[in-house]
C-alpha cells in the first residue's frame, strides 16, 4: 500500500515536470554549446591537462546524467532526484566527496567522461561493447529491459509487428541502436530524450517508442492512452561509466557498490522507486 502511494506521488511529480523538461533541455543545450566554444578557444592541448586534473583532488564527484529518465533520474522542481542520484550520493559520501550532478544530452555522457568534463556517467546506462571501447564501467547495480510503448489502439501487438513502422527512440541509446540495426536508420527517429520521444508518440509522429522498462512505466502512467507491450526486447546491465585512465576512482566505486549491495542500501533505493508488478 505504502509502495503504491510512493509510485503515485512519483508519477504525478513527473507529469508535472514533463512540460518543464523542454525548457531545461534548451538550457542544457545552450550550456553545452557555450562549453564547446570554450574548448575550441582554449585549444586541444588544454583539454588533455584538464583530463589528468579530473583524477579529482577537488573533492567533488561530478556526475553527468540525462534527467528525463524516471525513476532513475528526473526533476522534482529544480532538483534532480531518483535512483542514480541516491546511489551516487552514497558513493560520494563513502569517498569523502561532494556530489555534483550535471544534466546533459544522453549522447554526450560517454564523451564527457572520456574528456574529463565529468568524473562519472550515471544515467541508467547500459554496459555495451561500443561504449567499453571508450570508457570503463563499474560493476552493475541494476538491470534494465527494453520495452515498446504504443497507443492503446495500436495494431502493433508484439516486436514482430515493428517492420515498416516508424519507431521513436532516445538519441544515443541502446534501444535506438537495436532498432537501427534491425529495421534500418530510416525506420528510427531519435529524440533528445525519452520524454520528447513519448510526446512525439502522443502526437502521432511515430508509431511506437522503444525505451527502458522503468521509464516506460512512468511515462505511460503520466500520459493518457498509452500502453506497454508484453514483449521484452533486450535485458541489460546498468553501470557507472568512468574514464579509462581513472582506475583508482573505478576501484573505489566498485568497493563502495560492493559495500552498499552487501548491506542492502542499494536494494532499498531500488525498492523505494520501483514498485513490484
Ligand atoms: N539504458 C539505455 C542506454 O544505456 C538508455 C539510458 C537512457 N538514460 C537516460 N538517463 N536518458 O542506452
Amino acid at each position: 500500500m505504502k509502495k503504491k502511494l510512493v509510485a503515485i506521488a512519483l508519477c504525478s511529480a513527473f507529469a508535472f515536470s514533463m512540460t518543464a523538461c523542454g525548457a531545461s533541455d534548451d538550457a542544457a543545450a545552450d550550456k553545452s554549446a557555450a562549453e564547446t566554444e570554450n574548448n575550441t578557444e582554449e585549444g586541444s592541448a588544454e583539454a588533455s591537462t584538464e583530463q589528468e586534473a579530473s583524477a579529482d583532488d577537488d573533492g567533488i564527484l561530478t556526475m553527468g546524467t540525462n534527467a528525463a529518465f524516471p525513476p532513475y533520474e528526473y526533476y522534482d522542481g529544480d532538483t534532480i532526484v531518483g535512483i542514480d542520484p541516491e546511489i551516487a550520493a552514497l558513493i560520494a559520501d563513502e569517498l569523502g566527496m561532494e556530489l555534483e550532478i550535471i544534466d546533459m544530452d544522453f549522447s554526450s555522457i560517454v564523451t564527457s567522461v572520456q574528456t574529463g568534463k565529468i568524473d562519472i556517467g550515471m544515467a541508467g546506462m547500459t554496459v555495451d561493447p561500443d561504449r567499453l571501447e571508450n570508457v570503463n564501467f563499474s560493476d552493475s547495480y541494476a538491470t534494465g529491459v527494453q520495452v515498446i510503448i504504443v497507443p492503446e489502439d495500436s495494431d502493433i501487438a508484439s516486436v514482430d509487428d515493428l517492420e515498416g513502422k516508424l519507431i521513436g527512440t532516445q538519441e544515443g541509446t541502446t534501444g535506438a541502436q537495436y532498432c537501427m540495426d534491425q529495421y534500418g536508420n530510416d525506420a528510427v527517429i531519435a529524440y533528445t530524450n525519452g520524454a520528447t520521444a513519448v510526446q512525439a508518440l502522443q502526437q502521432g509522429k511515430v508509431d511506437c517508442v522503444v525505451i527502458d522498462q522503468q521509464p516506460a512505466i512512468a511515462f505511460v502512467d503520466a500520459n493518457e492512452g498509452l500502453k506497454i507491450l508484453e514483449t521484452e526486447y533486450a535485458v541489460e546491465d546498468y553501470a557507472i561509466a568512468v574514464a579509462k585512465e581513472n582506475t583508482d576512482l573505478l576501484d573505489k566505486i566498485n568497493a563502495a557498490l560492493a559495500k552498499f549491495t552487501e548491506d542492502g542500501s542499494i536494494q532499498a533505493i531500488l525498492d523505494k522507486y520501483i514498485v513490484a508488478e
